[in-house]
């Protein structure tokens, strides 16, 4: 779909901060993809890039077997921007010199620029200091023939520099964390100047080119897709029936674990205002007496996704058999990220809606939106019409309540929950912070303490709020309430909600916490 677009490649040397890179390069209007060092070379001569980024990583390149920048890139002609460890590749692999260890510099420094640049037309000027983020190890020493120094640090005497001749730009610096506040105007400058991308990769021209290819792929067979409540299944749902109409049935799995008002809302927008066909499935029976004294998060988690799958096959055979099931699975699933650990990275939880479908579905998938990242993802949706409310709620995992609910789930303890939750959120919103949060939901606990209302004794449930600022929930910060906020929020849960006698609020960060509790 991409195909006519101007495309930037990145080199994932494994990098913490990889995808920042590529959300940077997609605000200019760029398509780009991240690849494994281990297929750079693959990648390079499929996508056809107009520029390549090399990526931070962990290793060092003054160590033997240390990964390398496939050397067609250098040999292509196409204009190359190092970052961090890639720019120690970039000297190392064409003539230059690395020293490791010793020059460590982490977090605020400073440089200066020394000399004009492409990179920084327009941005830095010759003699400023600005502010950069640094974090690195080992630093170059010699430079490659045809490189000159454009900017210096205390600890780097090469954190930027230039080949303009070749195109080749290199800093020792992260341009594409916040922490430099200048470093998406570089990325900029990298991508439209120097590369020459067009910046065409719109929102709009997405919507038409994901039509065209599901109506492509699908044909006259069926799709089922189903929704969850979220954003990226809504948005899937509506791009491929403005693709095949009503080829398309979708499917609302009410599995007894979804939030306060939640089922309502879904139905109401796709039956009544997209007037798209939906099968209601009241399955609630069904998963929770399966789930009945579960109190492992890993077999809630597997158990949930199982009956899933069962419930579409049964949906599918219902509606004469749908060829291809609709996932909205995102780019950040499916990016394979490099894994110095060894061996294939740990699962810390099984996302049931990631991944391929069991074999005996016997059905391929439309996933419209596997390139997007979810920020893109609400622009599609406001493209679509979704409504502004619908775009930009927050997150809720496929697994719902159950993973809300650590220990055996109860449906005195979900009906607490929810009620808990609406009362969160409602606060949350009358206090005009849904959208700067993230996520936010709260959680009950397997605890019970000893409380006090009126003359009597109380003996329930502890309810622990959560709320995160994220950027794509990959890594987050716990939401710095003020205190009579939580307050306030406390006092209403203890008061109207059943079954909850103490409110806590969770500070945990991510890592080392993950956002939702199992
Ligand atoms: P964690 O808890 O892993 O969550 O830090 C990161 C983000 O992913 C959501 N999440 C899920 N979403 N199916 C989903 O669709 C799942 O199984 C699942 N588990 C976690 C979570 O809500 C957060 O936004």
């Amino acid at each position: 779909m991409t195909t006519d677009h101007d495309k930037i490649l990145i080199v994932d040397f494994g990098s913490q901060v990889t995808q920042l890179i590529a959300r940077r390069v997609r605000e200019e209007g760029v398509y780009c993809e991240i690849v494994p060092f281990t297929k750079a070379t693959e990648a390079f001569a499929e996508t056809r890039p107009k520029g390549v980024i090399l990526s931070g990583g962990p290793e060092s390149v003054t160590t033997e077997a240390s990964p390398r920048t496939p050397q067609v890139v250098f040999d292509s002609g196409v204009p190359v921007f190092g970052i961090c460890y890639g720019q120690q590749t970039m000297a190392a692999q064409l003539g230059g010199e690395v020293e490791g260890g010793h020059h460590a510099e982490f977090g605020r420094a400073e440089i200066e620029i020394l000399a004009e640049c492409a990179l920084f037309k327009g941005v830095w000027h010759v003699g400023e200091h600005y502010p950069v983020w640094m974090s690195h190890g080992d630093r170059v020493t010699k430079l490659p023939d045809g490189f000159t120094t454009v900017a210096i640090s205390k600890n780097a005497p090469f954190a930027a520099v230039a080949d303009e001749a070749r195109k080749f730009y290199a800093v020792q610096f992260h341009p594409e964390v916040a922490h430099t506040p200048h470093g998406a105007l570089l990325i900029r400058n990298f991508v439209r100047d120097i590369a020459g991308c067009s910046g065409d990769w719109t929102m709009g021209a997405y919507r038409e080119e994901s039509i065209a290819k599901i109506r492509e792929q699908v044909g006259t067979e069926r799709v089922i897709c189903g929704l969850s409540g979220g954003v990226d299944s809504a948005v899937a749902a509506v791009l491929i029936h403005e693709a095949i109409g009503d080829q398309l049935t979708c499917v609302f799995v009410d599995h007894g674990l979804l939030r306060q008002g939640e089922a309502e809302e879904v139905v109401r927008l796709f039956r009544d205002h997209y007037n798209i066909p939906l099968v209601h499935v009241q399955a609630q029976e069904m998963f929770l007496s399966a789930l009945e004294g579960v109190s492992d998060p890993e077999v809630k988690r597997k158990t949930i996704g199982r009956l899933f799958i069962d419930v579409f096959e049964t949906e599918s055979k219902k509606i004469g058999g749908a060829a291809f099931l609709a996932q909205g699975t995102l780019y950040p699933d499916v990016i394979e990220s490099v894994s110095f650990t060894g061996g294939p990275s740990v699962t810390i939880k099984s996302h049931h809606n990631v991944g391929g479908l069991p074999e005996r579905m016997n059905m391929k998938l439309v996933e419209p939106l596997r390139e997007l990242f979810k920020d893109e993802v609400r622009v599609l949706g406001r493209e679509l019409g979704l409504p502004d409310g619908f775009v930009g709620r927050h997150p809720f995992p496929g697994p719902g309540l159950a993973i809300r609910c650590p220990g055996t789930i109860t449906t005195e303890k979900l009906d607490a929950l929810r009620k808990a939750d609406a009362i969160y959120l409602e606060e949350i919103r009358k206090a005009g912070l849904y959208d700067t949060i993230w996520q936010a939901f709260a959680v009950i606990l397997p605890v019970k303490t000893v409380g006090v209302m009126g003359d009597g004794r109380t003996y329930d449930h502890v309810c622990a709020l959560r709320a995160v600022t994220s950027v794509d929930g990959m890594t987050a910060d716990f939401y710095p309430f003020d205190m009579a906020f939580l307050g306030r929020v406390a006092t209403r849960i203890i008061n109207e909600v059943k079954g909850i006698n103490r409110v806590t609020y969770d500070i945990t960060s991510k890592p080392p916490g993950t956002i939702e509790w199992e």
